[in-house]
C-alpha cells in the first residue's frame, strides 16, 4: 500500500508516518528529511538548499522527484511507502505518477489532515528535540520532567530546526496553500482522498487513518 500524507506545516505528517512505520513497517519518504540530511553537506547543493529551507520556500522540483525516484528503487521488501511531505506541486504530483508507475506501484490513498492554521503555528514554532534520541519536546506543552535533561535518554543536548520561526512558518503555510492545496483535485478525481481530523489528539488521528488503511 503506497500513500501520501498531505497537510500544511505542523499538520502531524512526520509524526503519523512514524507511526506507521512502526505498526506496519512501511518506508517513509520524508523529502523534507532528506532535504535536511541533502544541507549538511559543504556543497553547492547542500548550501543552496539551506538557503532556501531557511526561507520557507520550495525546493526545486527536479531535485526532490530524483531523491524520491533513488529512494524507491532501494525499497527493498517494505510493504508500502508513505510520503510525507512530496508531491507538494502539480509537478511533482505528476512526477511521482511517473515514478510509481516506473516501479510497478500504485497510490492507493491521499490522507489529507485538517488542521487550525493559527494552532500550527505554536506547534511549530515551540517545539525542539533531543539531539541524540530524537525524542520531541514543546515549550509550551511538554518540557522535560528535569529541566534540560531528556526523560527517554537522559542527555542534554537538544536542537530546533532553523526553519521554526513564526516568520519562516508562515511562508510555509503560505506556499503550501499557493502550490500543495491546489494538487488535492488531481487526487479527488481519482476519488482516493480521505480526509481526517488534524486537530484530534495523536493517538485519535491514527485510529483515524488505521481505519482508511483497513478499508482497503
Ligand atoms: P518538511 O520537513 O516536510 O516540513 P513541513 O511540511 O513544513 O512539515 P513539518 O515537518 O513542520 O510538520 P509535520 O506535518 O510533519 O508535523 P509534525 O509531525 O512534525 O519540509 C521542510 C522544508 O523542506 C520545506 O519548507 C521546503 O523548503 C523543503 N521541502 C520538503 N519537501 C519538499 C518538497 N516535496 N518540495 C520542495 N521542497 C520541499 O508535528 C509538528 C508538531 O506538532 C510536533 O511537535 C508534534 O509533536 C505535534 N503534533 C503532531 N500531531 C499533533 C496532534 N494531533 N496534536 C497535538 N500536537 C501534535
Amino acid at each position: 500500500m503506497n500513500i501520501i500524507l498531505l497537510g500544511p506545516p505542523g499538520a502531524g505528517k512526520g509524526t503519523q508516518a512514524n507511526l506507521l512505520v512502526e505498526h506496519h513497517g512501511m518506508l517513509q519518504l520524508s523529502t523534507g528529511d532528506m532535504l535536511r540530511e541533502t544541507r549538511k553537506a559543504d556543497t553547492d547543493l547542500g548550501r543552496r538548499v539551506a538557503s532556501v529551507m531557511d526561507a520557507g520556500e520550495l525546493v526545486s522540483d527536479d531535485i526532490v522527484s530524483a531523491m524520491i525516484d533513488a529512494k524507491l528503487s532501494d525499497m527493498g521488501d517494505k510493504v508500502g511507502a508513505i510520503f510525507d511531505g512530496y508531491p507538494r506541486t502539480e509537478a511533482q504530483a505528476h512526477a511521482l505518477d511517473e515514478i510509481l508507475s516506473k516501479h510497478g506501484r500504485k497510490l492507493d490513498h491521499v490522507i489529507e489532515l485538517l488542521v487550525d492554521e493559527e494552532a500550527l503555528v505554536d506547534r511549530v514554532t515551540g517545539r525542539f528535540t533531543c539531539e541524540n534520541c530524537g525524542e520531541g519536546y514543546h515549550d509550551r506543552h511538554k518540557m522535560p520532567t528535569v529541566e534540560g535533561v531528556c526523560d527517554k535518554c537522559g542527555l542534554t543536548a537538544f536542537k530546533r530546526r532553523p526553519d521554526d520561526t513564526e516568520e519562516t512558518v508562515r511562508t510555509r503555510m503560505n506556499e503550501y496553500r499557493a502550490k500543495t492545496a491546489p494538487i488535492l483535485p488531481i487526487y479527488d478525481a481519482r476519488g482516493i482522498v480521505q480526509r481526517v481530523d488534524g486537530m484530534a489528539t495523536i493517538d485519535n488521528v491514527t485510529t483515524a487513518i488505521e481505519k482508511v488503511l483497513a478499508a482497503g
